[in-house]
């Protein structure tokens, strides 16, 4: 069967991008099906660094078509920029080769002006957004007055974009305090983006399901992460979307019979942007060695991440509500040298152990992790090609993260470029 789902299986920034990339080779679309320009992809492609946002990876083979799908909101003016950087680098973006689903909502200023002020609402309490206005463009969608991106090919779409930045001024101004935005620029702006869009509008349901019919194989690439879901994550300090495999059945309009394979991908320790529980954070010269070692810098903000020891209770929850076929173990490379190495096997929460994950979001901050220890390496293991090219504690810590997860472990990438990956 053709669809396989990549899903992040922690909070985000796993190295999906890369797994991503590495099964293109083999799929006929890729599409993504949540989020915005909030994520950040980073793909090593010839010794060029590309950083893409809304596009999949995908683009960067010739012949793959890729797909914004309709749960995700794209912002027009960086999407834009995307093609125009994509273009600049020699990788012309043609509509047969993007398609951007017309039940997609728009990302649009005023949203980004909301996001900003709701964050310095929240003071000490705040989300630590990417500042991209994923939450208020979701929050317009589900309060049914958004605008989609089949709008723009509505002649009246300049009057729809006036009305609904008319209404979000009196918000910024009145109850976020904040400075309204001009109107005609803006619709201008607005107007120009939509012109260059158009070509790409595609009711993109219809046709993945007639590709999927003709045996054309499938890959939906999840952006953040499974603890970034907006039900199944650390609520609230999540994103506005569905990351989880869940998502990528309402984010792209296809039924779960065209699923064969859904791929967790996770680091081989944990990172996290942004505010909320995080309970094998480490905030010592081991923390500061992963963020270095491991470049822990975020794509989209450029922010420091919070790094810690791999967490097996979340990992086993990730596991549990997506449904993961196999795993996809990332940064490995970045343990070498660490000994011995963490790995948490429970938490302690009110004196007692528990190997579930909680509830509450406001518990998870009580959770104690509970740690086994595991002797690490000092070989370099960049340059290893097979399974067996690892030194036997590295194989053990893979079989470990394997054996308690429940799922096996299939690729195992030690090193940023393409070729650093080991494939099982
Ligand atoms: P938002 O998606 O910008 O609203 O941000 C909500 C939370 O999700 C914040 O903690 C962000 O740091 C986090 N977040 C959003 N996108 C990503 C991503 O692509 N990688 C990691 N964290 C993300």
């Amino acid at each position: 069967m053709p669809a396989t789902l990549i899903v992040g299986a922690q909070w985000g920034d796993e190295g999906k991008g890369k797994i991503t990339d590495l099964l293109a080779q083999d799929a006929d679309i890729v599409a993504r099906y949540n989020g915005g320009d909030n994520a950040g992809h980073t793909v090593v492609f010839k010794g060029q660094t590309f950083r893409l946002h809304h596009i999949p990876s995908g683009i960067l083979y010739p012949g793959v078509i890729c797909i914004l799908g309709n749960g995700m909101v794209i912002n027009p003016e960086r999407l834009c920029q995307e093609l125009d950087e994509l273009a600049s680098r020699g990788v012309e973006v043609s509509p047969a080769r993007l398609k951007i689903s017309g039940r997609a909502h728009l990302v649009l200023p005023y949203h980004i002006a909301m996001d900003k002020a709701e964050e310095a609402i929240r003071a000490k309490g705040a989300i630590g957004t990417t500042f991209r206005g994923i939450g208020p463009a979701y929050s317009e969608k589900f309060a049914r007055r958004g605008l989609r991106v089949a709008d723009m090919l509505d002649k009246e779409f300049p009057e729809k974009v006036e009305k609904a930045l008319e209404m979000a001024n009196r918000f910024l101004k009145n109850v976020y305090s904040s400075e309204p935005l001009d109107l005609s620029s803006t619709v201008q702006k607005q107007l120009e983006y939509a012109r260059r869009l158009i070509p790409y509008i595609e009711d993109t349901s219809w046709f993945i399901n007639e590709a999927l019919k003709e045996g054309k194989r499938l890959l939906c690439e999840g952006a953040q992460g499974t603890f970034l879901d907006i039900d199944h994550g650390t609520y609230p300090y999540v994103t506005s979307s569905y990351p989880t495999a869940g998502g990528a059945m309402v984010g792209l309009g296809i039924g779960p019979k065209w699923v064969e394979k859904v791929i967790g991908v996770t680091k081989a320790y944990t990172t996290r942007v942004g505010g909320g529980p995080f309970p094998t954070e480490l905030t010592d010269e081991i923390g500061e060695r992963l963020a270095e070692v491991g470049r822990e810098y975020g794509t989209t903000t450029g922010r420091r991440r919070r790094t810690g020891w791999l967490d097996m209770v979340a990992l086993q929850y990730a596991v549990m509500v997506n449904g993961f076929t196999e795993l996809a173990l990332t940064k490995l490379d970045v343990l070498t040298g660490i000994d011995p190495i963490k790995v948490c096997v429970a938490y302690r929460l009110c004196g007692m152990e528990t190997k579930r994950f909680p509830l509450s979001t406001a518990s998870l901050y009580h959770c104690e992790p509970v740690y086994i220890e595991v002797p690490g390496w000092k070989e370099e293991i960049s340059q290893a090609k097979n399974f067996e090219d690892l030194p036997p504690r590295a194989q053990d810590y893979v079989r470990l993260v394997e054996e308690l997860a429940g799922v096996p472990i299939k690729i195992i990438s030690v090193g940023p470029e393409r070729e650093q990956v080991i494939v099982r």
